[in-house]
């Protein structure tokens, strides 16, 4: 067997669940998912934490039972932020490097960061990361590597990714109650991307939908980079709510028709019948219809409103992927299609080893997303971020990711 060289835990917290997944990774680079599980959370309001007690009750629980799934200690996870006051601005920095014979070198590209990043977002906002889209040097664009190029003039394109700070704080709080060490946030949908996207879809143009309980999360990338990330502040809760509103019955109920009757396609010919305490029931096909569609062309589009203000709508060659709980409604691609008027995938984990069957479901992208970015973090530590460790805590400190071996 390969000797694992580390862990890394995923933990998504969501409106409605709550999820963590552990994998090892061996000495060869390949990862095993040894560890998962999920729970319903309380105390979250549109992707945001309302109390602090809720939430980390929740994930205290959940996170031991994956500890004895898994037999690893969890001290620590990269966890997802979610809520509509996400935000991605773009930004750019100039820098001047010196002579034409300098070799651009690391430092160089912290010290333009620094610059395009300072000031830029405004101070009740937490920086979650800097994503570069592209340098110039001496004027000449589309440079994506800079390092070892010579040049004067270094400039660089960013979009900065930030939440409200005190979402943030309150969010390590909770975890603090789960005696949990946060290695970095990143926004659930940005997360889910990363587990369900490859890189030809990055490359020429593609967005995620995270369709979650309260929240629909959309994040665009094109030429490889993330280009906008945001937060609809409604989800499939909505859709079970005014079923139960239209319908005059129980949540649990709405819930049952949309999980077992409620189409995509709109296909459904047959009038539905549940039995409810041994009573059964009988709605009207065309009005359970009526009302779920309602719903999802509002959700659907403010989705398209985000494609439009991200500056995208019809304009991304691979379409768009659904991932979350909401993405389980049957033939949901069939309606998105029609209402975004793009090509639809329906978007879940692939390609890990161990127990990785029970994670490769729509729902468990963020935490896979999470845990692919906590051993991807570890590796970049190594690599890149141990200078800015010594010279700089703020943002730069939730990147830097702690190895476990
Ligand atoms: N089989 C199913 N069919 C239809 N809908 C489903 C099914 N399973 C779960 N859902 C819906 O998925 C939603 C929960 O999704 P998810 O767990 O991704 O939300 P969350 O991450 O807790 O919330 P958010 O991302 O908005 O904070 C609920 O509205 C639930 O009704
Ligand atoms: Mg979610």
């Amino acid at each position: 067997m390969d000797e694992t060289v580390r862990y890394a835990v995923g933990l998504d917290v969501g409106t409605e669940n709550v999820r963590a997944i552990v994998a090892t990774q061996s000495k060869d680079g390949k990862l095993s998912v040894v560890g998962y599980n999920e729970a319903p959370n309380m105390g979250m309001r549109k992707g945001i934490l309302a109390n602090l007690a809720g939430p980390a009750d929740a994930i205290d629980k959940m996170l031991g039972e994956v500890e004895r799934m898994s037999g690893y200690e969890i001290h620590s996870a990269t966890v997802s932020i979610n809520g509509a006051q996400l935000l991605t601005t773009k930004t750019e920095g100039m820098i001047a490097v010196g002579t034409m014979e300098h070799e651009i070198n690391e430092e160089d590209l912290y010290r333009v960061e620094d610059v395009a990043v300072t000031g830029r977002v405004p101070a009740n906002r937490e920086i979650l990361d800097v994503i570069p889209f592209g340098y110039s040097i001496d004027g000449q664009e589309g440079v994506k590597d800079p390092i070892g190029m010579t040049g004067a003039r270094l400039e660089m394109k960013a979009s900065v990714i930030s939440a409200l700070q005190p979402n943030c704080d309150n969010l390590r709080k909770a975890l603090e109650g789960a005696k949990l060490e946060v290695e970095g946030m990143v926004p659930s949908v940005v997360a889910a991307a990363r587990a369900v996207l490859d890189e030809k879809q990055k490359e020429n143009g593609v967005a995620v939908i995270d369709f979650g309980a309260a929240t629909t999360g959309v994040a665009v990338y094109e030429e490889g980079d993330l280009q906008y990330v945001g937060v609809v502040p409604a989800g499939s809760n909505n859709v079970t709510n005014d079923l139960a509103i239209c319908l005059e019955i129980d949540t649990a109920v709405a819930e049952e028709i949309k999980r077992r009757y409620v189409t995509g396609s709109f296909s459904g010919e047959k009038d539905i019948v549940i039995k409810v305490n041994r009573e059964e029931l009988t709605f009207e096909r065309e009005k359970v219809d009526e009302v779920v569609r309602a719903r999802l062309e509002e959700i659907f589009e403010k989705v398209k409103k985000e494609l439009r203000k991200a500056g995208y709508e019809k304009r991304l060659p691979e379409g768009a992927v659904l991932v979350g709980g909401g993405a389980k409604i049957r033939d949901i691609e069939v309606f998105a299609k029609q209402a975004l008027e793009m090509s639809i995938k329906i978007g879940a984990p692939r390609g890990l080893g161990g127990v990785a069957s029970a994670v490769e479901k729509p729902e468990y992208a963020t935490a896979v997303g999470l845990m692919l970015m906590s051993i991807e973090g570890g590796e970049k530590l190594n690599k890149k971020f141990v200078q800015k460790k010594q010279k700089s805590k703020g943002f730069l400190g939730n990147l830097l990711k702690k190895f476990r071996f």
